[in-house]
């Protein structure tokens, strides 16, 4: 069986492609999953790429995740500041997790300077736009061949 990945996005990422396409670029939700899928594709993996407006609803996609997942790669949105409870739901998961945002957190607000998912994640990509995703991906190949990567 294809190991899959968990590509988790949070609140407003389904508008992506009219949203603010300065910070978050012109391409759509659906643009970057057919270039993660076939990307995944090539190094050996499939992607089940989600999207939810919903804190709870996202809390029970993690927990879920180790049944069917490998590794999880995260852009959580605006929760990724905010969020204890996807922050533990996180934690307790016990697959690779990487965390992603299009745009670069530390050059904007300084509301967006913390993120909660970092202190989960294994690394975390930002500023690169939906390049992120695919960065996102090679990591987690590395993660999962190479168990011994700190
Ligand atoms: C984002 C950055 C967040 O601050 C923002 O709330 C988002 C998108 C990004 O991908 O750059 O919704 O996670």
């Amino acid at each position: 069986m294809v190991p899959t990945v968990l590509v988790l996005n949070g609140p407003n990422l389904n508008l992506l492609g009219t949203r603010e396409p300065e910070h978050y670029g012109r391409q759509t939700l659906s643009d970057i999953e057919a270039t993660m899928r076939a990307h995944a594709r090539s190094i050996g993996f499939d992607i089940d790429l989600r999207q939810s407006n919903h804190e709870g609803e996202l809390v029970d996609w993690i927990q879920a995740a180790h049944e069917s997942c490998v590794a999880i790669v995260i852009n959580a949105g605006a929760l990724s500041h905010t969020s204890i409870a996807i922050l533990d739901a996180l934690l307790a998961c016990r697959i690779p997790i990487v965390e992603v945002h299009l745009s670069n957190i530390f050059r904007r607000e300084s509301f967006r300077h913390v993120s909660y998912v970092s202190q989960a994640a294994r690394g975390v990509i930002c500023g690169l736009g939906s390049q992120g995703y695919i960065l996102a991906l090679d990591a987690i190949a590395n993660l999962v061949n190479k168990s011994d990567v700190p």
